[in-house]
């Protein structure tokens, strides 16, 4: 695998790929690297890209500056993990790398209601410093199909709304949930989590499932209710758990009302905020 530093090198050797008739597939990632970045990149190389990730922790995006501080950062487990999955390059850039001095690039989007709810709610800002980095590492990287995961079922949302504003020619791949085998979605801050509150934290998964059969004969309303008050006696700090469109992310409070509907949860396990979902119906 071949790491580059700076944009110009990474440009260059993609320029070769391309001329030898190669597609590329992009990761982009913060590192601390586990098995749910890994599935981005086997899917990725399941379609016959040339693979490239990204690590970068974006200052741009983090509201808190202690979760900024203390986010992680094992670079070299996560170039060999990067390495044994088969990527093909990873662009590892400085601050000043992403963000040149002097160039203007935040960019003038309007997410409508899409980056106000939910996260958007308890990180202000949150979404269009994501939106910024990944629209620059997108026209640095200029790949033909992107890959996220569903676990950030929002950004993922945002980015496919900001692809289409944009008009950027690039595919959005969207791969699912990779879990523990307790159910625990797989992320960076897992590690973060005490003896106590990493056995806890299932109850998110198993609250979501709870509510997707439930949500057959109930409203969403009467299910958002219970679920906090079900988070909430497993010890958890749950901050929202929406019921919503997939598309638009406005309310649903009937299964009919939508042909795709997804649940969207965030709690504080001690001082780790988790975030996950569920999708309850699809077209
Ligand atoms: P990060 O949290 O490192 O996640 C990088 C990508 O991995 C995202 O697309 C995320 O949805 C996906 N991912 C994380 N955990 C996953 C899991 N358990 N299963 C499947 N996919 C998973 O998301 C970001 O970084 C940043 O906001 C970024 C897009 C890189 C912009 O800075």
């Amino acid at each position: 695998m071949l790491i580059f530093k700076k944009v110009a090198d990474l440009q260059s050797w993609i320029a070769h790929e391309r001329a030898g008739g190669r597609s590329i597939g992009f990761a982009p990632t913060m590192g601390a690297l586990h098995d749910g970045h890994m599935e981005l990149i086997r899917l990725s190389r399941r379609d016959g890209h040339r693979s490239v990730a990204s690590i970068f922790v974006n200052p741009t995006q983090f509201n808190d500056l202690k979760d900024l501080e203390k986010y992680p950062r094992t670079p070299e487990k996560d170039i060999a993990l990067l390495h044994d999955t088969g990527c093909d390059a990873l662009f590892m850039p400085s601050v000043e790398e992403v963000y040149p001095q002097g160039q203007e690039l935040t960019i003038s989007l309007d997410f409508r209601q899409l980056d106000e709810v939910m996260e958007g709610v308890y990180r202000p800002g949150h979404f269009i410093g994501m939106a910024t980095v990944v629209h620059r590492l997108l026209d640095i990287v200029r790949p033909q199909s992107l890959y996220m995961g569903q676990k950030d079922f929002q950004q993922l949302t945002i980015v496919r709304d900001m692809i289409r504003q944009i008009q950027m020619p690039i595919e959005l791949v969207m791969c699912p949930t990779v879990r523990e085998p307790d159910g625990l979605a797989m992320s960076s801050r897992n590690m973060r989590l005490s003896p106590e509150m990493r056995a806890v934290a299932p109850v998110i998964y198993q609250t979501l499932g709870w509510a997707r059969t439930a949500m057959q004969h109930q409203p969403a309303s009467v299910i958002q209710e219970e679920a906090m008050v079900r988070l909430r006696q497993a010890g958890l700090r749950p901050e929202y758990f929406d019921i919503v469109d997939g598309i638009s992310l406005l309310p649903v409070e009937h299964w009919e009302e939508s042909d795709f509907i997804v649940a969207c949860t965030a709690a504080f396990a001690g001082e780790v905020r988790l975030i996950d979902n569920l999708v309850f119906k699809n077209f």
